[in-house]
């Protein structure tokens, strides 16, 4: 089976949740309106990796950010969904292997990382279930 389908509607807003998605970790994140604005805020163009939230996310849920829990750089596990308050300096989520710092539309701003964390596939089957993949 190549899909995952999530209930989301435990995730309260400032909560990540990580669940699995073909064998690898999938971060599952309600956004907050003050982690939207903090994403909106930044200018793209000094990105690593240039990607608006709006690009990271589905219009009108721009509260959910859906990706991949795999670092861009050697592939651990970064923290920051589930570890209590673990988001490093950007808000988003850290890794610690390395020290890649991902903000909180998991854009990559310090550390080694090449990218952003991959959103993988998704649709929204109905206002509290996820289809990945
Ligand atoms: Fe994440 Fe190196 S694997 S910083």
């Amino acid at each position: 089976e190549s899909s995952t389908e999530l209930d989301i509607s435990a995730i309260a807003p400032g909560q990540a949740i990580k669940a699995v998605f073909r064998k690898q970790p999938v971060f599952v994140r309600n956004l907050t309106p003050k982690e939207i604005a903090e994403a909106e805020a930044v200018d793209v163009s000094t990105l690593r990796d240039p990607q608006t939230l709006k690009e990271r996310t589905k219009a009108g849920k721009e509260n959910w950010l859906i990706t991949m829990g795999v670092c861009t750089h050697l592939g651990c596990v970064p923290l920051g969904a589930g570890e209590g308050e673990v988001k490093g300096e950007f808000g988003g989520y850290f890794c610690p292997c390395h020290g890649s710092a991902y903000d909180t539309a998991a854009r990559i701003r310090k550390g080694p990382a090449p990218k952003n964390l991959q959103v993988p596939e998704y649709a929204f089957t109905s206002d509290t279930v996820v289809k990945i993949g």
